[in-house]
């Protein structure tokens, strides 16, 4: 009995040991299985998910559940799409699928996810089912994370009884995991995008911030040309009259005193104190006569002052008009003539033919010019200060030289100057807005502006087309 009994308690062991070495290696295989596939969906998290990822998680799919067909199916509308097909066997349509038609469209809606071992012992599927669909054993679970459905993941065997429970667990925790970075995916594409609007937005900005500062430049410098405009206009207008008054009064007082010497000559008293008279008379005259002249000069240089205003303001002139340049240069340098007390000017004129232009802005680059050279002439202690300005005429342009030659605008510098609001000078004496107003003017007449530097002094150059 006992022996027998052994017999009976060594045969339900052998069994019982054989059932555990069983389900141990199953236990390992499908831990092998769900591994293997962490490790292809770690790959697909956060990153671009390309055909050619998608194609490997698919190729990893078959062969680790010995699979001959697998496939990703994507909703999109009332549709799935094949977002990826791989397998021996690519009869299928991969077209789109309604959702609620065929095995991925149910269980895309019923959101569940369906392991057949054998199709054709399976009575869920009728013959028409059976007909279309060729392979004998499948497995489909839908790709969905926190809720959100994504689409229908597939695969399929020839074989019947391929696939089991277990694997239909496994290929399910994959399937969350592919959905999440299927997601994340998208999240990353998404941001990328955002990113990539930001960018351009922010190049939009910083091109409108350029913008700005470009008219805010044009706005400072055509506000204070229309101001400086309207009072040289308005000075020079006011100036107008009583210089008139006083010219045609000297010469009314010239006249007047010619006529009174010969007078008094006519009616000379006669005796000792006749002579006396005379001669303090001649002397007194005299005096006078030393002093018309003066007067007379003055009167003219007050002339050719208002005379200056009025042209370099133009404020009664069109804008555009043709003009003599050497008239708009003289007259700026009469208005800078304070600052030129000390410098020698040379004048070297050649033939220009009338320039259409606007005088006004052209005056005010001249006039920047000319007052940076005279400033930095100035500050000369070393040499005599000499200022040549040459102007020429070449092909189809004409050209303005003004040569200094103060100490130069050292190299560091040069790159700077024609940047608003750069200058050397002290708070007050510049702004650093005079050249790059005047670079601007003169572009807007297609002409240019260059200049040459060194230690023994600088060279502006305006070439204006004609
Ligand atoms: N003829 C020159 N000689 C030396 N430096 C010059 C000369 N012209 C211009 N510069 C330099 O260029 C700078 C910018 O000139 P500008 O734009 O007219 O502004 P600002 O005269 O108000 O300083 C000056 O501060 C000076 O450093
Ligand atoms: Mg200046």
């Amino acid at each position: 009995m006992i022996w027998h009994f052994n017999i009976v308690d060594m045969t339900v062991e052998v069994r019982l040991h054989k059932n555990f070495k069983e389900r141990m290696f199953f236990a390992n295989q499908a831990y092998q299985k769900l591994n293997a596939l962490q490790e292809l969906s770690m790959d697909i998290t956060g990153k671009d998910l390309e055909t050619k990822k998608v194609q490997t998680i698919l190729e990893e799919v078959i062969s680790i559940f010995s699979g001959d067909k697998a496939a990703m199916m994507l909703a999109e509308g009332d549709y799935l799409y094949f977002a990826g097909l791989n397998g021996v066997d690519n009869t299928e349509s991969s077209g789109k699928i309604p959702i609620g038609e065929g095995i991925s469209g149910k269980v895309f809606e019923s959101k569940e996810p369906i392991l057949v071992a054998d199709l054709s012992k399976d009575p869920k599927f009728n013959e028409r089912e059976l007909e279309k669909f060729y392979h004998r054993s499948f497995m489909s679970v839908p790709l969905k994370v926190k809720g959100k459905l994504l689409g229908v993941l597939n695969v399929h065997s020839k074989v019947p009884n391929v696939f089991n429970e277990e694997d239909l667990q496994i290929f399910s925790t994959f399937a969350v995991q592919t959905a999440t970075a299927i997601v994340n995916n998208r999240l990353f594409f998404e941001l990328q995008q955002s990113e990539n609007r930001l960018k351009l937005t922010n190049n939009e900005l910083e091109q409108t911030l350029l913008e700005l500062k470009k008219t805010q430049n044009q706005l400072v410098h055509s506000e204070k040309m229309a101001s400086l405009g309207q009072l040289v206009a308005g000075v020079a207008h006011e100036i107008n009259n009583p210089a008139n008054y006083i010219s045609n009064g000297i010469e009314e007082i010239s006249d007047n005193l010619g006529r009174l010497k010969e007078t008094i000559y006519q009616i000379r008293p006669q005796g000792e104190r006749g002579d006396k008279f005379i001669s303090l008379f001649s002397e007194v005259l005299s005096t006078k006569n030393d002093l018309l002249p003066l007067l007379q000069e003055g009167s003219q240089r007050l002339k050719e002052i208002v005379r200056a205003l009025r042209n370099f303001s133009r404020h009664d002139e069109a804008p555009v008009k043709n003009v003599d340049l050497h008239e708009g240069i003289d007259s700026t340098l009469a208005i800078l003539q304070e600052k030129f007390n000390s410098i020698r000017v040379l004048k070297e004129y050649g033939e220009l033919p009338p320039v259409s232009c606007k005088p006004a802005e052209i005056n005010q680059v001249v006039m920047n010019i000319c007052s940076n050279a005279a400033y930095a002439m100035n500050q000369l202690t070393a040499r005599m200060p000499v200022f040549k300005i040459s102007t020429s005429k070449n092909k189809d342009s004409v050209v303005l030289e003004f040569s200094d030659n103060g100490e130069g605008i050292p190299k560091k510098d040069q790159e700077k100057i024609f940047d608003p609001f750069f200058t050397t000078k002290d708070i007050g004496d510049g702004t650093g807005l005079g050249l790059s107003i005047s670079y601007q003017i003169i572009k807007d007449h297609d002409g240019d502006l260059r200049f040459e530097s060194n230690s023994n002094g600088t060279k502006f150059m305006i070439e204006l087309p004609v």
